[in-house]
């Protein structure tokens, strides 16, 4: 991607994008399909007179567009776009082209690294966005191509199936970010035993995978850090509680939120954000077999809270609990988002268009919303109170892991609630139905949505960073 200047040598474009307002495309512009459009839409023709390339696709616009309307422009059109070199003409205010850039990147993603036939190598497309001001241009799109390279990665790994992206996997892949200057460190089983982290522990006795805590730590000021805390689920079969067979597959992206996690630490050190922000994500597969924990079965959490596992399918959580709770003891962060592909139930609230968000603190919350909005990446609050926790209490144990039939995804943040400490402003956001669409969602084919990456970023450069 690039930002070119008018006359700078373009050599052979196959494709013209237009994003409206052209000089010889006028009797396009005016004929009624065009005007039939909505704004956001494009129409194609082939072969137009007097224009140096294969094919022309014009883009409508409304008559004040803004950056959110550019970003999303641009991802209709990277969405449409192979890896064919590209021009794209428009006379746009100052301003607006990085964020078409921005949305034409991050539409074009595809994850075909396993069909023969795939037309998408590893090099970046030629394409070249013309402007008056290239060099402001190229500037500002740094900065949100960091977030595109972040929002890749992320998607990459939720991607990826299960039998290559093990926890050992996962960690080394996580250890690459090392090059960029983030710290990472490896806890192991052993490790994780002394600690006392029981709870995750069990969850991934069951598989060959051995079970792995990853800290990443970018160090880009002083202060005291942010948190992020990922589920990294590889695989959930749902243990002995095991899931039904129809649409099991999908469960390889329940590693969703430790990917979400490492998208952002990677668009951090890659924009050399001045920001403090430790990463946590809790690796562990799911799986039934001689060594896996039995429902009814109780363990002990690192917080000392005993926890009586109903239900090995509710096993996120267990995960999570014992996260935030190393992550709080050992960092005592100013404020903690954990991300995790959580409930089902969430599902069945908000559908694969809203992310569900559970909040102890509104004023943390707010920053979120509004870094999330000027994102476009939706979220929607759900509440917590004493009525839904008491819905968990357990008659043997401290907790239990599961609720009944009824408001799932609260009794799962309830749950969560019991792991945090009172004065720590906490955000929990279930990307279950966010984090992977089974249809193409606004910025994304069908698959990982990199949902979060670039709603993190913005509240970590508009709140927890110098600059
Ligand atoms: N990973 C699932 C949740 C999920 C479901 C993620 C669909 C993405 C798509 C989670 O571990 C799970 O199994 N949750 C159970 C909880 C239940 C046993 C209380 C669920 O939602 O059914
Ligand atoms: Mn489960
Ligand atoms: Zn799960």
């Amino acid at each position: 991607m690039c930002l070119v200047a008018p006359g700078a040598d373009l050599g052979p474009i196959l494709t013209h994008i237009d994003v409206l307002t052209v000089r010889w495309l006028s009797h396009l512009i005016e004929s009624k399909k065009f005007s039939k459009l909505d704004p956001g839409e494009l129409m194609t023709t082939w072969g137009v007179r007097g224009v140096d390339a294969e094919r022309c696709t014009v883009v409508k616009l409304p008559d004040r567009a803004d950056a959110k309307f550019m970003r999303r422009a641009g991802a209709a059109v990277g969405k449409t776009l192979g890896d064919d070199p590209v021009l794209v003409e428009s006379t746009l205010g100052t301003g607006l082209r990085e964020h078409l850039a921005q949305g034409m990147a991050l539409g074009n993603y595809r994850f075909n690294r396993y069909k023969k036939e795939a037309n998408k190598g590893d090099k970046a497309p030629d394409w070249r966005i013309m402007t008056p001001s290239p060099k402001v241009a190229q500037r500002n799109f740094e900065a949100l191509g960091c977030a595109v390279e972040g929002t890749e990665f992320a998607r990459d790994l939720v991607n990826e199936p299960s039998n290559v992206l093990t926890t050992t996997e996962f960690a080394s892949r996580l250890l690459e970010l090392q090059e960029l200057g983030v710290e990472v460190e490896v806890l192991e089983e052993d490790d994780l035993e002394r600690i006392g982290m029981r709870a995750l522990l069990a969850v991934g006795q069951g598989s060959d995978s051995p079970s792995k805590v990853v800290v990443m730590n970018w160090k880009g000021s002083e202060s005291p850090p942010l948190a992020l805390i990922g589920k990294g689920v590889v695989f959930d079969t749902g243990g002995i509680s095991i899931k039904p067979a129809r649409g099991m597959e999908q469960m390889t992206m329940d590693m969703a939120g430790a990917a979400t996690v490492a998208g952002v630490m990677k668009t951090l050190a890659l924009g050399r954000t001045k920001a403090s922000v430790v990463g946590i994500v809790g690796l562990v597969e799911n799986m039934p077999s001689g060594r896996a924990q039995r429902p009814g079965d109780i363990v002990r959490s690192l917080k000392g809270d005993s926890i009586e596992v109903v239900n090995t399918d509710a096993e996120g959580r267990l995960v999570l609990a014992d996260v935030m709770w190393y992550c709080q003891r050992r960092f005592e962060p100013v404020g903690m988002i954990d991300l995790a592909t959580l409930t089902g139930a969430i599902i069945v609230s908000l559908g694969y268009e809203y992310c569900g968000a559970f909040s102890n603190d509104d004023k943390f919350y707010q920053r979120f919303q509004s870094a999330a909005e000027s994102e476009d990446e939706n979220v929607w609050r759900q509440p917590l109170s004493k009525s839904f926790d008491k819905i968990i209490d357990s008659t043997i144990a401290d907790v239990k892991n599961v609720g009944d039939r009824w408001a799932g995804a609260i009794t799962a943040a309830q749950f969560l609630k019991r792991f945090v400490k009172a004065d720590i402003p906490w955000i929990h956001l279930d990307i279950a139905g966010v984090a992977w669409t089974p249809k193409p969602s606004k910025f994304s084919p069908r698959g990982a949505s990199g949902w979060g990456v670039r709603a993190l970023t913005r509240l970590i450069n508009d709140h927890y960073s110098e600059r």
